[in-house]
């Protein structure tokens, strides 16, 4: 394992139920946490929780190109270089193709998919050009098996696998590594809005899913967790 202790830490959608669980695992552990949310008062109370600057926080709209150019502005007048992205953000809309409008479908990839690539975009190359790094996105399980009603979230992340895999490639000749977080169902707001027959409580709980988090981000510096899975044991109703 290697210490996150003073390494600069990128953590946007810090404002959600697993990014503000990883954000407070990561402060304890020695992080330097920069975050971003999308809601105003969860972020600043989040930072005034956890003891961060709000120098060191962004507010940002995944949908607004404007942004996210703002965010890697914000973040590099604040540290000379970023040592790990931790995309902890995401929407899920899951409804059937009678209900889901073009709008939830270019909102979905919006936020999943050309946010994410525009993260790159800003962040990829301080990495490359360090020669180290380490990205962190999740996909779930829904970017790896369909699901009925998926048609816009699985398209999102099925996508970001697609990238985040070519990127991988592109870059093999750096120490820049990659892992892709396959979650299922976990208890966080972002079942809210959600019409769906589950049972929360028999899905992960957000703290284990961030735990999960602060795990990837102290791999070895000798190997790299390209693809971690974590399921709930059942979480379908009955
Ligand atoms: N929960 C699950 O069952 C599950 C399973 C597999 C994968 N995942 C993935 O895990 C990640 C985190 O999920 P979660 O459960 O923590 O969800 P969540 O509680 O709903 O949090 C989502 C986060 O994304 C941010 N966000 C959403 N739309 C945004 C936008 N347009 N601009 C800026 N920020 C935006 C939210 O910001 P605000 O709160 O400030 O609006 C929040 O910080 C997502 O990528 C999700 O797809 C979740």
């Amino acid at each position: 394992m290697e210490s996150v202790k003073g390494k600069k830490v990128l953590l946007v959608g810090a404002t959600g139920g697993i990014g503000r669980r990883a954000a407070a695992l990561l402060r304890q552990s020695g992080a330097d946490l920069f975050l971003t949310g999308r809601k105003a008062n969860a972020l600043s109370e989040l930072a005034t929780e956890l003891s961060i600057p709000a120098l060191q926080t962004a507010l940002v709209d995944l949908q607004d190109p404007s942004s996210l150019e703002c965010l890697s502005t914000s973040f590099f007048s604040v540290f000379p270089q970023i040592d790990v992205l931790v995309n902890a953000s995401g929407i899920g809309i899951i409804k059937p193709l009678e209900q889901l409008e073009e709008d939830d479908f270019r909102r979905t990839l919006e936020v999943n998919l050309t946010a994410p690539f525009v993260l790159m975009k800003k962040f990829l190359p301080s990495m490359k050009q360090a020669g180290k790094g380490l990205v962190i996105h999740i996909p779930g399980v829904l970017g790896k098996v369909p699901m009925a009603g998926a048609a816009a979230y699985s398209a999102s992340k099925y996508g970001l696998v697609g990238m985040i895999q070519s990127l991988r490639e592109e870059c093999k000749r750096t120490q820049v590594r990659f892992t892709l977080l396959y979650l299922g169902g976990v208890d966080s707001p972002f079942w809210d809005g959600i019409d769906l027959r589950v049972q929360r409580d028999k899905m992960i709980v957000a703290e284990e899913a961030a735990k999960a988090i602060w795990f990837l981000c102290q791999q070895p510096a000798s190997g790299v967790v390209s693809e971690m899975v974590l399921q709930p044991f059942n979480h379908q109703a009955i």
